[in-house]
Formats: structure tokens, C-alpha cells, sequence
């Protein structure tokens, strides 16, 4: 079996690297930055497989360009920044990295509910500033955590993750999707309900949803109304599944408490007016961002390219019906 040439668009954790170097010829982005299209587009020309990541827009020019590649293995669960249907059409596979950060990324929306509910990024900055002369009996009131109501939007893998872990703060689980989902009930007790009522009912917000077109959008001004004065909102998915304009409107007039944010909508740039906001955290998507995660990931992504070079299907095919034995 001869060496494939796989381009890699960004460095990745070394074990990863290691692996696909012992089988194939790479070449490595170490600039640091996303490339810019035009760089991407000479950088994929000869390449068996190439190793994506979701900063990569790969659409129909780049697979052209790509002539005679195989594969694109994604560097993420999602793969939104994949025209999947062009790649089916010229027979190249796509693959993701599902399974591996699903709790890390349930731990992240955590950190974020828990960061926003008791502004404990706020607090922070304060304390740094010189600004903390003593305890006082009105500094920082946050919002209680135990026994509220969380809503959790799209029950899939990440979603169900979360919601289980919200057992141990004796809350009430509700949740919303396309369809009820028996198993996310059986393990978080949830109760599935429209998203208006979600909206309603909840004291936090948590989104779960891949990025499609019918959740573009999902979150914007009439939403923003429904829920609760005293609420928070958390985004670990993708960014443009929240109109992020009507978002920095909501927090700034107080229709809702607070926002944890980890994705925008127009990455990496922000809505106006949102970072003059005490009242939002603005992680640069972070939520899989822990050592062994992203070595996971690597891991996985290299086992795909591997697969196909060995003529076999990759176990994360996003599009199966390609593969030719
Ligand atoms: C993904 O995998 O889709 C996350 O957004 C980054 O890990």
C-alpha cells in the first residue's frame, strides 16, 4: 500500500500527527491561522485526503481543487463548514469526530451556566481592577442554581449529556426537538415540550442543536421575549443558530439575565455592542478544548484517513453512499 499525501489545514495535538505521519507523507498549516481561501486552495491540489477543520470552508471550489482527494476528515463533531452534497456528488468522503467530546462539551455548558448564574467572570475582573474594598451584602447577587428549571434545546448526544448531569442539582429537565426522544427521557427524566413553553418555563437555556437550516435563527427577538427576565442563555453549538444582534438587544434591555457563550454568529467576530456586556461571557470556542479531547479527536480524524487509504469504510462517514470498495 503506498503513502498517501494528506495536507493538514491547522496543527493538531502531536500524538494525532504522530499517527498519520508513521503512514502517510503530511504537510502541516504551523502558521497558526485559518488560511485564507486562496492559500487553502493551492495547498489541497494533489492531496489524497486532507484533514479539515471547522474554520475551513469547504465547498465545491475546494473539492475542484482537491481533484483525486478521497476524503476530508473533519476536525469536529459538526461539519456545517462541509458541503456534504458536493462532495457526495464528485465521490469524496466526508467524516467527523463524533462521541469523544460530547461530555466535555456538556461540561462546558456547565461552566457557563454556573459562570453566569453567580458572575463569577464579572466578580473576577472586578477583584483585578482594585475595585474589592469588602464584603458587602449586595455584591455580585446571582441567580440559585439547585432546584430550577432547565431547558435544554436538541436532545442529541451533547444535549442528553448535559441534561443528565442536571440530576444533580435537583432540577426539572425540560427539553425540545424535532421529535420526543424515549432514551434522553429514561436518563434525565426530561419532559419534552414545544420550544415556546421551553422558552417560557425556564430559568436556563441551553443549546444543543447542530446547525442546520431550520435552526438558523432559531433564538432571536420573539424568543428572547418569551423567556424569563430573570434567565440564561447558553450556546456551546454554533453560532448562527442565535441572532446574535437581537441577543446583545435582550441582554442590554434586560428581557433576559444573562447569555454563556461559547460560538457566535459570525466567528470570530462578535455582534456589536455584546463585549461591553457584563451581563454575557464570551468564551472563543473552547467546549471540547481539553487535552484529552482534542488528542481524541486528532485520534479519530487520523483513523478515518487511515481507514480509507486502506480501502476500507471510515467509521465516521458522513456520507456512506461514496464509498467503493
Ligand atoms: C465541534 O466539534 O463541532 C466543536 O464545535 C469543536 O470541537
Amino acid at each position: 500500500m503506498s503513502r498517501w499525501n494528506v495536507y493538514v489545514t491547522n496543527e493538531i495535538p502531536k500524538p494525532a500527527l504522530d499517527m498519520l505521519e508513521e503512514y502517510c507523507d503530511m504537510e502541516v498549516n504551523r502558521t497558526g491561522h485559518v488560511l485564507e481561501k486562496s492559500v487553502l486552495l493551492e495547498k489541497v491540489k494533489g492531496r489524497d485526503a486532507i484533514l479539515s477543520l471547522l474554520t475551513d470552508p469547504i465547498d465545491a471550489e475546494v473539492m475542484d481543487a482537491a481533484k483525486g482527494a478521497k476524503i476530508f476528515a473533519n476536525y469536529a463533531v459538526g461539519y456545517n463548514n462541509i458541503d456534504i452534497p458536493s462532495a457526495t456528488e464528485r465521490c469524496i468522503m466526508v467524516s467527523n469526530t463524533p462521541g469523544v467530546l460530547t461530555d466535555t462539551t456538556a461540561e462546558m455548558a456547565w461552566a457557563l451556566l454556573f459562570s453566569m448564574a453567580r458572575r463569577v467572570v464579572e466578580s473576577d475582573k472586578y477583584s483585578r481592577m482594585g475595585k474589592y474594598k469588602g464584603w458587602g451584602p449586595m455584591l455580585f447577587l446571582g441567580q440559585d442554581v439547585m432546584n430550577k428549571t432547565v431547558g435544554v434545546i436538541g436532545a442529541g448526544r451533547i444535549g442528553m449529556s448535559f441534561a443528565k448531569r442536571a440530576k444533580a442539582f435537583d432540577m426539572k429537565v425540560l427539553y425540545s426537538d424535532v421529535a420526543a426522544n424515549p432514551e434522553f427521557e429514561k436518563e434525565t427524566e426530561g419532559q419534552y415540550v414545544s420550544l415556546e413553553t421551553l422558552l417560557k418555563e425556564s430559568d436556563f437555556v441551553s443549546i444543543h442543536t447542530p446547525l442546520v437550516p431550520e435552526t438558523f435563527h432559531l433564538m432571536s427577538t420573539k424568543e428572547f421575549k418569551l423567556m424569563k427576565n430573570t434567565a440564561i442563555l447558553i450556546n456551546t453549538s454554533r453560532g448562527p443558530v442565535v441572532d446574535e444582534s437581537a441577543l446583545v438587544k435582550a441582554l442590554q434591555s434586560g428581557e433576559i439575565w444573562g447569555a454563556g457563550l461559547d460560538v457566535y454568529e459570525f466567528e470570530p467576530e462578535f455582534a456589536e455592542g455584546l463585549l461591553e456586556l457584563d451581563n454575557a461571557i464570551v468564551c472563543p470556542h473552547i467546549a471540547s478544548a481539553t487535552i484529552d479531547t482534542r488528542t481524541k479527536m486528532g485520534i479519530i480524524a487520523v483513523t478515518n484517513i487511515l481507514a480509507a487509504m486502506r480501502g476500507e469504510l471510515p467509521p465516521n462517514c458522513l456520507n456512506p453512499e461514496v464509498f467503493k470498495k
